[in-house]
C-alpha cells in the first residue's frame, strides 16, 4: 500500500480526478487530494474529501497547515505525486520550477515519482510551449499519460481529452512497482551519436540525440541498478544517480565500452556509432577549400557490439542488446545483425518514420531476438524503454548472476 498525493487541477475532467482517487484506493493505496485554486471551479473540495476520507488541501497558507510546513512533511511521506487532470498551467509550472501554491511547492519538495495526466485543448496540447515543457519533464523523468483524442468539453475535436481514470491507475501502478528489480545487478548503456573529427572545425556526425539511450539508463537506475552510460555528444544532460562517461569518436566509445565489460551484467548499446572515419585520423590543420571537388578516406571504425559478442562467445553474460537503425525490413534486417553480431536482442527502429527514431520523443521498435519478435506500438521513449528493460529482466533471470571468473578477456 501506497500513499499517493493526488493533485487536481483547473480542467474540465476534473470531474474524473474523482474515479482515479477510487482506482487508487481500490488497489489498496491511501490518498491525499490536492486542489490549485482553479480546480475548485470545476468541482468542489467536498466531493474528494469524502471520497478519500481525509481533508482535501486547498491552499498553502490555512492556518493550521504550516506549523508542520506540510508541503514538506507531506513531500517525504508520500510514494508518488500523481496530477490528474494536469493544465497546460500545471505543465509549465513544473517545466520551470515555479512555485506559487501548495502543489507546485510539493512538486519541487518531494522526491517521490511524479505521473501527470494532461488535459487541455488540442492546440494548447499542440503548442510548442506546452510540447517544450513536456520535453523537460520526460527529461527528468516524469511519466506522462497523454491525452486522448475525441471530442472535447470546448467543441474541438482532436488530442487532449485526459486520459481514462484505470489508464492513469495502471500508469500509477507500474511507476510505484519494481524500485529493486535490478538491484545489486551492473548495467552499462551508450547512448547518442559519435563525432569523428576530420580537422579542428569539422566533424561526421549523425542525428542521433542520445534520448532512447538516456531514457533506457533512467529506467535501469529507477530499478534499482548501478548504471554507466557512455555517452557521446549531445545537448541533453545525463540523468542523475548514475555514473556517465563523455565520449567523442567511435574510437573513444570503444574504449570506454571495453575496459568495464568485465563488471558488467547487462550491456545495452543504443548509441548510433559512426561507422566510418578518417582513415588517418583528423588533420591538424583546417582543411582550405579548393578548386575541385574534396575526397576523403575513410576507414571502417571496430565495432563495439560485435566485438562483445564475439568476446561472450557461447556464454550468457553479460546480456547483450543492441539497436538497429532500419529504413526497411525491419525485423528480418534485425534478426541478421542479432545473428551477426551474437547478441541476445536487437531493437529494430524504423527510423523512416517521422514520429520515431531520431530527434524525437515517441519511438516504434521491434524487439527481435533468436525465437521472438514483440512489435511495440509508437509511444513515449520512457515507455518504450520499460518494455526493453522488462525483456532484459527476462533475459538476466535465465542467465544468472554475472561470473567474472569464467571470463577470459581478450
Ligand atoms: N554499433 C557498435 N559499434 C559500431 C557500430 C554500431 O557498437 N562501430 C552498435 C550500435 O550501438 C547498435 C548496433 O551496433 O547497437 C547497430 O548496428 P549496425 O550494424 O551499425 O546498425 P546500423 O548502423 O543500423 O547498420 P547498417 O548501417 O549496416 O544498416
Amino acid at each position: 500500500m501506497a500513499l499517493i498525493a493526488l493533485g487536481v487541477t483547473g480542467s474540465v475532467g476534473a470531474y474524473k480526478s474523482v474515479e482515479v482517487a477510487r482506482g487508487l484506493q481500490k488497489r489498496g493505496h491511501e490518498v491525499v487530494a490536492i486542489m490549485t485554486a482553479a480546480a475548485q471551479q470545476f468541482i468542489g473540495p467536498l466531493t474528494l474529501e469524502a471520497i478519500t476520507r481525509r481533508d482535501v488541501i486547498t491552499d498553502q497558507f490555512a492556518p493550521g497547515l504550516n506549523s508542520s510546513v506540510e508541503h514538506v512533511s507531506l513531500a517525504s511521506t508520500i510514494d508518488a505525486l500523481v496530477v490528474a487532470p494536469a493544465t497546460a498551467n500545471v505543465l509549465g509550472k513544473f517545466a520551470n520550477g515555479i512555485a506559487d501554491d501548495f502543489l507546485s511547492s510539493l512538486h519541487l519538495v518531494t522526491r517521490a515519482p511524479i505521473v501527470m495526466a494532461p488535459a487541455m485543448n488540442s492546440n494548447m496540447w499542440t503548442h510548442e510551449a506546452v510540447e517544450r515543457n513536456l520535453a523537460i519533464l520526460r527529461g527528468r523523468g516524469v511519466h506522462l499519460v497523454d491525452p486522448e483524442s475525441g471530442e472535447l468539453a470546448c467543441g474541438w475535436v482532436g488530442p487532449g481529452r485526459l486520459a481514462e481514470p484505470e489508464r492513469i491507475v495502471t500508469a500509477v501502478e507500474e511507476v510505484l512497482r519494481p524500485a529493486g528489480s535490478l538491484l545489486g545487478r551492473s548495467v552499462l548503456v551508450t547512448a547518442g551519436p559519435t563525432y569523428e573529427d576530420l580537422d579542428p572545425v569539422r566533424y561526421l556526425g549523425n542525428r542521433s540525440t542520445g534520448r532512447m539511450g538516456l531514457a533506457l539508463a533512467a529506467e535501469a537506475a529507477r530499478r534499482g541498478a548501478k548504471v554507466t552510460l557512455v555517452l557521446g555528444p549531445t545537448s541533453l544532460v545525463p540523468p542523475a544517480g548514475m555514473e556517465s562517461v563523455r565520449v567523442r569518436s567511435a574510437a573513444e566509445m570503444f574504449e570506454a565500452v571495453m575496459t568495464r565489460r568485465e563488471a558488467t551484467d547487462v550491456m545495452v548499446l543504443a548509441a548510433a556509432v559512426a561507422d566510418y572515419a578518417p582513415a588517418d585520423g583528423a588533420r591538424p590543420q583546417k582543411i582550405p577549400k579548393g578548386e575541385g571537388p574534396l575526397t576523403l578516406v575513410l576507414a571502417r571504425t571496430r565495432d563495439i557490439l560485435a566485438e562483445l559478442g564475439a568476446w561472450r562467445g557461447p556464454r550468457r553474460a553479460p546480456v547483450l542488446i543492441g539497436f538497429a537503425a532500419e529504413t526497411r525490413d525491419v525485423v528480418a534486417r534485425g534478426l541478421a545483425k542479432l545473428r551477426a553480431k551474437g547478441v541476445d536482442l536487437i531493437v529494430a527502429n524504423d527510423v523512416s518514420r517521422a514520429d520515431a527514431g531520431f530527434e524525437v520523443e515517441t519511438n516504434a521498435v521491434t524487439i527481435v531476438s533468436a525465437d521472438a519478435e514483440t512489435a511495440v506500438p509508437l509511444r513515449a521513449k520512457s515507455e518504450v524503454a520499460r518494455v526493453v528493460v522488462d525483456h532484459v529482466e527476462s533475459l538476466l533471470g535465465s542467465a544468472g548472476p554475472v561470473a567474472t571468473e569464467d571470463r577470459s578477456g581478450g
